[in-house]
């Protein structure tokens, strides 16, 4: 392709990053030039969004939706310094016996900055509105509470978890944007929800590069996705009988407050998605709850 027209395509994230690295004979150069491309296609100006709102025409549904976001995505920032972290230790751990995997881990721990800037978005769009139409306001101490860092894990664990709350929040922002009867609420929502998809699909990929690698067992994604899908499970978040007291720092899906208010939401969406990214990312095809609980003690025993 001429460099002129490569300029003009709209880059890709790259499903089988482990192939692409140790078969393909692509480089961290290349690939962050992908992640460039695309994050740079999809850019957008929360400025212009809140222009279009108005704000006469929101809901309570949509307060509550609103105020619990701009308060959950506080806590992408440490998510994403967590990750860049864990990514470039991971790569420095693999580099003599494993180049392909310490470069899929490179490419993990690059792409986190544009992760870390595109949570920003949504971080300041949801909180702007909350102080603009008087919600309770969020204090310095909560802010600060809900910066503290995220303790490290094993790698596959991290990527899985952060594939499942990508989910979570990409359906929980689609049912707020059908759940609106404002126009400029909904563009916010919908491109949020765009967003949160995009993230989604990344983590599948570094997730699966960790499988396809060999040094990741596949058991390590269904401990994730049967944490949270058990009964009483973590994607219950703030509904379930018993919250840990993390001590360390805040998971979002803990604290969500809507009083008497329904959030938005639809379960059985999530977890088809939670299917679908196990069966990407293991290449294990599971339809329900019980199988995942099944194949997890399966792949555990074995
Ligand atoms: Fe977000
Ligand atoms: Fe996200």
């Amino acid at each position: 392709m001429a460099f002129a027209d490569s300029l003009l395509d709209k880059g890709e994230i790259i499903p089988d990053l482990y192939d692409a690295f140790s078969k393909k004979g692509r480089s961290l150069i290349d690939v962050t030039w992908e992640q460039h491309k695309f994050h740079e296609q999809r850019r957008w100006s929360a400025a212009e969004l809140l222009k279009d709102v108005n704000f006469d025409n929101l809901s309570k549904v949509d307060m509550v939706c609103l105020w619990n976001a701009g308060k959950a995505e506080l806590t992408t920032k440490p998510g994403a310094d967590r990750l860049a972290r864990v990514a470039d230790t991971e790569c420095r751990r693999w580099l003599k016996e494993d180049p392909a995997l310490a470069a899929c881990m490179q490419a993990c721990g690059t792409w986190s900055r544009y992760w870390n800037e595109e949570e920003a978005y949504h971080e300041n769009i949801f909180n702007m509105m909350a102080e603009r139409l008087g919600l309770e306001h969020i204090s310095d101490e909560t802010f600060i509470e809900y910066r503290k860092v995220f303790p490290d894990d094993n790698a596959l664990r991290t990527m899985f978890l952060l594939v499942t709350s990508e989910i979570i929040a990409t359906v929980n922002y689609l049912r707020c944007a059908a759940a609106t009867q404002e126009p400029g609420m909904q563009a916010i929502f919908k491109q949020v929800a765009a967003d949160e998809a995009q993230h989604m699909r990344y983590f599948i990929s570094f997730a699966k590069a960790l499988v396809d690698s060999g040094k990741y067992p596949a058991k390590d994604a269904f401990a994730i996705a049967q944490l949270f899908l058990r009964e009483d499970g973590e994607m219950q978040g703030h509904k379930r009988k018993q919250i840990e007291n993390r001590g360390t720092h805040v998971n979002w899906w803990d604290h969500l407050e809507t009083g008497d208010i329904v959030a938005p939401d639809d379960v059985g969406q999530k977890h088809k998605m939670i299917f679908s990214a196990l069966e990407k990312v293991t290449g294990i095809r599971v339809s329900c709850i019980a199988e995942i609980e099944e194949t997890w003690m399966e792949l555990v025993s074995a």
